[in-house]
Order: C-alpha cells, then sequence, then structure tokens
C-alpha cells in the first residue's frame, strides 16, 4: 500500500521504517529540511538501536522516501498518518497547533479519497477537530473530496522502538468508516501473522486509551517511589517488596521498579495532559495530580541526600555523574532526571563531571559550554578527582562496577544509586557507604 508520514520523529521514522520493511511503499514528510537532507544521506536523526539498517536498507530499495514537499506527499498515499509532536501548552494541556497545522496540509492538496490517521498522542475530541479543520479547508477551496479520521495511537517505546512497533501488544484502532476500517486493517495485516492483534473501537476510546496506558504506568511508578520512600523509613527493602509484590500475576513485574523518578518526552506530559483534560470537564483527578506531584518530589531525592550528606555545603565539590538520559539506549534528555540534579548542583555552587554512553551530544546542545560542567569520555574518566558517585540512569555498562577504582579515585567514599544497580552489601564490602532507592534506612 502507498502510505504518506508527516513527522519523521520517534514515532514518525520508526513507523515508516518498520511498514517499509514489511513491503509497504511510505513517503516521509517533515517540515525540517536538515532532518531530511541528512535522512537521505543516511544520516539518523534520533539513537534508536536497529533503526540505523532499518532506515538504509528500506530507503536504497526504494520503499521509503523522504520530502519536504508536502504536496507530493498529499498526493502520494491514500493513508496520510499525523506523527507530529503535540507539546505541552502553557497550562500543560497538548497542544494541536501541529497536527491541525497537518490537518490543513492534507485538506490543501487532497486530490481524492484520504484516511487521515492520527498517530500522534492527541486527547479526546482531537479527531473531530482535524475532521473540521480539513472540512473548512476544502470549503475554501470549493472541493469535495471524501475522507476519514481515525484514531491509531502508538505505544512503543523509546530504545525498543523498532522492535516494539515491529510487534506491537496491540494495535489501538479508532473509527466508525467502514471503508477507513477496511484499509486500515489490510495496513496493519503483515504485523497481524501469528494473531490479530488489532482492537478496533470508537475514536474517542481510542484517544483515551493513550493517555489511560500512560497513566496506569506512571500511576505503578509513582506508587512504587511512594513505597521506596515509606521503605526507608521502615527500615524495609523495596526490592524485595518489589520481587514479593510483582509474583503476584495480577500485579506484575512491569514498571514497578523504583527509582530516581520517571522522565521522557511522554509519561510527563501525558499526565498533565490528561489532568488539564479532566478539568476541563470539570472533574478533578486527584490520583493524577498526586502521580505528577510523587513525581516532581522524586526526582529531587538523589540532590537532597546528596546535600545532607555534606551538611548542605556542596560549594566547591566535584560529582562524577554516570547517565544523563531519561532511560538507558537512547540519547533523548526531555525531562531526564539528571536534569533537575545537574541544575540543582550547579545553583549550590557544585560541579558535575558526567559521563553517558549516548546522550553527552545532546546534554552539549542544552546546556552549552560551561565551567561547572565537565562530559568525558569513559565511566572511569568522570571520577577522577570527584568527590563522590551519582547514577541516575541505569545503561548496561553501568552494571559491572569495579568498586576498588571507584573508591580509590573519589575522595569520599560514596554512592547514591537512583536506579538500584548493586546489591548494598556487596558495595559495603569494598568500603563504600552506599545509598540505592528505598533499600533500608537512608540520610
Ligand atoms: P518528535 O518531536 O521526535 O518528531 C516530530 C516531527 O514532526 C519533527 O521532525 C518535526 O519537524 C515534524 N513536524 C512538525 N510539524 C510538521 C508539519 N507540519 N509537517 C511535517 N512534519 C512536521 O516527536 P515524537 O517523539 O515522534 O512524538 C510524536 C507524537 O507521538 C507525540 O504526540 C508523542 O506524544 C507521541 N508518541 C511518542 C512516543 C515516543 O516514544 N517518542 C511514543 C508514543 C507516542
Ligand atoms: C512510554 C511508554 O512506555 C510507551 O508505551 C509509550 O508509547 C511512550 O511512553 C509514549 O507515549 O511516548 P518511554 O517514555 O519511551 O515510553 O519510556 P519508558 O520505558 O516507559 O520509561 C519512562 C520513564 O519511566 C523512564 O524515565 C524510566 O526510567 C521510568 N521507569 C520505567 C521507572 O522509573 N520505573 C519503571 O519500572 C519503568
Amino acid at each position: 500500500m502507498k502510505v504518506t508520514v508527516f513527522g519523521i520523529g520517534y514515532v514518525g521514522l520508526v513507523q515508516a521504517a518498520v511498514m517499509a520493511d514489511f513491503g509497504h511503499e511510505v513517503m516521509c514528510v517533515d517540515v525540517d529540511e536538515t532532518r531530511v537532507e541528512n535522512l537521505k544521506k543516511g544520516i539518523i536523526p534520533i539513537y534508536e538501536p536497529g533503526l540505523t539498517p532499518l532506515v538504509e536498507s528500506n530507503y536504497k530499495e526504494g520503499r521509503l522516501h523522504f520530502t519536504t514537499d508536502a504536496k507530493a506527499g498529499v498526493e502520494f498515499g491514500e493513508l496520510q498518518f499525523i506523527a507530529v509532536g503535540t507539546p505541552p501548552d502553557e497550562d500543560g494541556s497538548a497542544d494541536l497547533k501541529y497536527v491541525l497545522a497537518v490537518a490543513r496540509t492534507v485538506a490543501q492538496h487532497m486530490n481524492g479519497y484520504k484516511v487521515v490517521i492520527d498517530k500522534s498522542t492527541v486527547p479526546v475530541g482531537t479527531a473531530d477537530k482535524v475532521n473540521a479543520a480539513i472540512g473548512e479547508v476544502l470549503k475554501e477551496r470549493g472541493v469535495d473530496f471524501d475522507y476519514a479520521v481515525v484514531s491509531n495511537p502508538e505505544f512503543l517505546k523509546e530504545g525498543a522502538a523498532v522492535s516494539d512497533c515491529m510487534r506491537p501488544d496491540r494495535i489501538v484502532i479508532g473509527t466508525d468508516d467502514e471503508k477507513a476500517r477496511e484499509l486500515v486493517r489490510e495496513l496493519y495485516a503483515p504485523f497481524n501473522r501469528n494473531h490479530d492483534r488489532i482492537i478496533f473501537m470508537d475514536v474517542r476510546s481510542a484517544e483515551l486509551t493513550k493517555y489511560a496506558a500512560n497513566c496506569m504506568l506512571a500511576t505503578k511508578i509513582s506508587f512504587m517511589n511512594e513505597m521506596s520512600n515509606m521503605a526507608e523509613r521502615l527500615g524495609a527493602d523495596i526490592e524485595k517488596v518489589r520481587q514479593g509484590i510483582g509474583s503476584d500475576a495480577r500485579i506484575g513485574y512491569h514498571f514497578i521498579y523504583p527509582g530516581c523518578g520517571y522522565g521522557g518526552s511522554c509519561f510527563p506530559k501525558d499526565v498533565q495532559a490528561l489532568v488539564r483534560t479532566a478539568d476541563s470537564i470539570g472533574y478533578d483527578s486527584e490520583l493524577l495530580k498526586a502521580v505528577e506531584s510523587v513525581n516532581y518530589g522524586q526526582k529531587e531525592v538523589l540532590f537532597n541526600r546528596v546535600k545532607k550528606y555534606y551538611g548542605d555545603d556542596l560549594k566547591g565539590k566535584t560529582i562524577a555523574l554516570w547517565g544523563l538520559s531519561f532511560k538507558p539506549n537512547t540519547d533523548d534528555m526531555r525531562e531526564a532526571s539528571s536534569r533537575v540534579l545537574m541544575e540543582r548542583l550547579w545553583a549550590e555552587g557544585a560541579k558535575v563531571r558526567a559521563f553517558d554512553p549516548e546522550a553527552m551530544e545532546e546534554v552539549q546542545r542544552i546546556y552549552g559550554t560551561r565551567e561547572d560542567l565537565e562530559l568525558v569520555g569513559t565511566k572511569d574518566a568522570a571520577l577522577k578527582g570527584a568527590d563522590c558517585l551519582v547514577i541516575c540512569t541505569e545503561w548496561k555498562v553501568f552494571r559491572a562496577a569495579n568498586f576498588e577504582e571507584i573508591k580509590s579515585q573519589i575522595s569520599d567514599p560514596v554512592i547514591f544509586d537512583g536506579r538500584n544497580l548493586y546489591e548494598p552489601e556487596m558495595v559495603e564490602r569494598y568500603g563504600l557507604e552506599y545509598y540505592g532507592m528505598g533499600r533500608g534506612a537512608s540520610i
């Protein structure tokens, strides 16, 4: 099938490459000329395992195209994906300006029946707005083409985006248009080989399903972080509690890892947006507000701990920091817990010497060159001359640590671990103090 994807970011590019890999012909349209030109040269704008070879091979084989020419894009596919960003606006609700801009563009160049598929995460009611925007432009043009607007939210995780997209748990399709339903079913048929993953529903339910999924996951994490804070005060070990509850199939092991707060471009934004949606219908979502506020607090825990350890005086201290991205296997720094930590440390006059396997370029782009931030090429280099070690992201390369080396390099033998990478007794055997999250009495 011929498919057009507007927006070549995490979602658009991965979805396009995977659809091309299954044999569809995909045209990607973006307003960012540099991004489009780079992609034609094989330069991929994001770090995502497995994505580069997938894009390269499908581009070479002629199933994947990149352009800034919106007219060519609209004319290309009967199916038109909208996969642009929906960032929070000032009050936290989802800003739909990019989504509606694409809707108008599609209408501007529409030359026959189109199915407009909303992949971006959008509040309930957005399909109606997309529908209306298209209708208005067609009216202005004085033409009358048939079209349908479908909600098809995306559930991929960064760092595992390619495999999530190739083998989705479910494919949610919201539509009440019979023709659109059959075309989308055909589009996703190659993903459905061993069992039917498609769940059809009405548009509004599909839109809400996306927020409900992210907010449920964020709720699990904030709940565990709250338990973790209580475990410290009660002298219990949250890792034991995690195993104890995860073994109950009704609870499960997924997304119950305590840590230094959830980040990324989705959970913080989507929890906030659903709170705003609730406000807009006069419903006070006390639970989601609590999820958000627990997470704000959790992002401060590492900083507060380090500050307390140094008797409230961080001036002149150098903190070795392992892990900067909001989670492993990505270079994405959006809402990363490390940012809260670094910014608080800088405000207190401390320096940060940091290493991350992928995110350092992005950190440099965000913070520029500054005296109190040194980005170094290895985890060992981060330790040299530092006072203590803090861990923010659980990259695999940090899992096996040379504790003797750590002890010999940092002047105060202490590790603050925001991701519970090590067993406390093992670290303590090397004469290091170790503060994990929720692992018995802490400071
Ligand atoms: P992104 O910021 O990585 O990419 C968005 C792209 O859209 C950019 O390349 C931008 O230049 C382009 N764009 C903006 N306006 C355009 C226009 N008018 N025409 C063509 N291109 C345009 O965004 P993302 O992370 O891929 O997220 C996209 C949507 O998917 C959001 O709603 C997000 O919440 C949702 N989502 C993201 C993820 C994720 O892991 N990142 C997962 C599931 C859902
Ligand atoms: C999340 C969802 O997992 C995806 O299903 C969804 O499609 C996506 O948001 C989206 O809507 O964009 P992502 O943000 O890429 O994906 O990353 P996650 O793996 O969900 O992690 C989010 C944050 O939660 C990270 O900071 C991670 O460290 C934290 N987390 C995750 C925990 O603190 N504990 C856990 O047990 C799991």
